[in-house]
C-alpha cells in the first residue's frame, strides 16, 4: 500500500504569469510524483475555491504562498506517514482535513495540486503509463480503450480576449481526421488561413488571447463564425464534413438581469435559444458550450429541446464538474454532454464521479483545461484514462498548449488506441 513520505508544494507562474500551485509527493518506494494546477478565468460560481493570498502589493492578490504553505504545512502534518490504500482514501483524506464544502480553507488549488501528485507517483511506484492509472481510478480494472477527439481554438472573444465580441470561443472538430496525428496537422492547416483571413479582413497580425486562439476585432459573433467556416474552407476543407465547428458561448458573462446581451436587443432566454438554433442552421457546429447562463436553470431543458440530437448541449459553468449538478441536470434533461474540469471540484476521486455519473446517463464528456495553464500534461493522460470523447485544451499554439497535444500524439504513438 503506498504511504507518502514527504509532500512539497512550490508557487509557480502560469501562463498568464499569475501563480498556482505545484506539488511534489514522495512515496516511502522513493516513487515521485509532481503535478501542477491550471487556473479559470471564465469561472463558474459553483466553483471549488482556489485560494489567493489576497495581498494587493505582491501579484495584485494572486499570490499562492498560503496554498503552497499548507501543502507544506497542514496538509503534509496530515498525510506523512500515512499508508493510503488507493486515491479514494488520498482524496477523503484531503476533504476531511479541509472540512469546507468548497475546500476553502486549505484551497481547492493546494488539495488537487496533491491529489495529482499523489496520483503519479502512485503511477510510478505501479510502474504503469500515467493514462492506465487515472483508467484505474475512474473504475479498479479499466484500461484505457480510445483517444479524445481534440476541439482546438482558433478563434477567442469574451473574457480570453478583449471583449470585443461577447462569446468566448469558436474551436475546429477534425470530424474527418482518422488519429490525432492527421487531426493536428489539419488544424495547423485551419489555423494558418484564419491567420491569413484575420490580416486581410481586419489588417490583425496574428495576435493571440489568452488560450492561443486569432481575437481580431469581429463586428460580431456571426462574423466570428462566419471566419471560422472561411478559413476551413480556404485550408480546403469541407466545413461540416472534414472539419465542423465547437462554439463555448460562455453566456453566463453576458447574462444580467434576465436577459442576453449579444450585441443587438438584448434577449429573453426563449428569444437566446432561437438566436442559437438559427446558428446551428447556419454554421457546422456540433457542440454548443454554456448556451444558457449557469443560473438560468429552468431553461436548459428547452434548450436541450430545442437542440438536442443536432450539437452536443455541454455544460461548463451550468455544471462545475459537481456531482450534485449533473444529476440534477440528468433528471431534468437539460444538457447531453459535460466539460470536466478537475479543478471546478479540486481532487481527482470527486471528477472520476462526476465523469462516471455523466458516462452512466449516456452523456459525451469533454475534458478540459483552463485559460490559466502550465507546462504539466497530466490532462492528456487524463482524457485518456477517463474516456473522454473530446479534449478542450486551447489553440494549437503556446507550449501550455501543445504539452497536451504533443502528449497525445505521444501516447497515440505508443499504443493502439484510436479516437472515438
Ligand atoms: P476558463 O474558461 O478556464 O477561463 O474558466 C474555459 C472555458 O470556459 O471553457
Ligand atoms: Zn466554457
Amino acid at each position: 500500500m503506498p504511504m507518502i513520505h514527504s509532500l512539497g508544494g512550490l508557487e509557480i507562474l502560469d501562463s498568464r504569469g499569475r501563480p498556482t500551485v505545484r506539488a511534489t509527493c514522495v512515496l516511502t518506494s522513493g516513487a515521485t510524483g509532481i503535478a501542477s494546477v491550471p487556473s479559470g478565468a471564465s469561472t463558474g460560481k459553483a466553483e471549488a475555491l482556489e485560494l489567493r493570498d489576497g495581498d494587493p502589493a505582491r501579484y495584485r492578490g494572486l499570490g499562492c504562498r498560503q496554498a503552497v504553505g499548507n501543502v507544506r504545512g497542514e496538509i503534509a502534518a496530515g498525510l506523512v506517514g500515512q499508508e493510503m490504500a488507493d486515491q479514494s482514501a488520498l482524496d477523503n483524506a484531503l476533504i476531511a482535513l479541509d472540512g469546507t464544502p468548497n475546500k476553502a480553507r486549505l484551497g481547492a488549488n493546494a488539495l488537487l495540486a496533491v491529489s495529482l501528485a499523489f496520483a503519479r507517483a502512485c503511477a510510478a511506484e505501479a510502474g504503469v503509463p500515467l493514462y492506465q492509472h487515472f483508467a484505474a481510478i475512474h473504475t479498479p480494472g479499466k484500461l484505457a480503450d480510445s483517444l479524445p477527439r481534440p476541439t482546438i481554438n482558433l478563434f477567442s472573444g469574451g473574457k480570453h480576449a478583449g471583449g470585443q465580441v461577447p462569446i468566448q470561443d469558436v474551436l475546429v472538430v477534425p470530424i474527418g481526421a482518422a488519429t490525432v496525428d492527421e487531426a493536428m496537422a489539419m488544424t495547423y492547416a485551419v489555423y494558418q488561413a484564419a491567420a491569413e483571413l484575420t490580416l486581410e479582413k481586419y489588417g490583425m497580425r496574428a495576435l493571440t488571447a489568452d488560450e492561443g486562439g486569432l481575437a481580431p476585432p469581429f463586428p460580431d459573433a456571426e462574423a466570428m463564425l462566419g471566419d471560422a467556416v472561411a478559413a476551413i474552407a480556404r485550408a480546403g476543407y469541407t466545413p461540416g464534413q472534414e472539419v465542423s465547428l465547437a462554439l463555448d458561448v460562455a453566456s453566463s458573462h453576458f447574462y444580467t438581469d434576465g436577459r442576453y446581451h449579444l450585441g443587438g436587443e438584448p434577449l429573453d432566454s426563449a428569444g437566446m435559444i432561437r438566436h442559437l438554433v438559427g446558428w446551428l442552421e447556419r454554421y457546422p457546429i456540433v457542440s454548443l458550450e454554456d448556451g444558457l447562463a449557469e443560473e438560468d436553470w429552468a431553461n436548459w431543458p428547452a434548450l436541450r429541446k430545442a437542440i438536442g440530437g443536432r450539437a452536443l448541449v455541454l455544460g461548463d459553468d451550468f455544471l462545475c464538474t459537481n456531482p450534485a449538478r449533473i444529476r440534477r441536470a440528468i433528471e431534468a434533461d437539460a444538457a447531453d454532454a459535460l466539460l470536466l474540469k478537475v479543478n471546478q471540484i479540486g481532487t481527482l476521486s470527486e471528477a472520476a464521479e462526476s465523469c462516471r455519473i455523466a458516462q452512466a446517463a449516456g452523456w459525451h464528456v469533454t475534458v478540459s483545461a483552463r485559460s490559466g495553464e502550465t507546462e504539466d500534461d497530466w490532462l492528456a493522460d487524463l482524457a485518456v484514462g477517463w474516456g473522454g470523447d473530446h479534449l478542450k485544451v486551447g489553440s494549437i499554439t503556446q507550449s501550455e498548449r501543445l504539452a497536451k497535444y504533443n502528449r497525445l500524439l505521444a501516447i497515440e504513438a505508443e499504443t493502439v488506441l484510436k479516437m472515438g
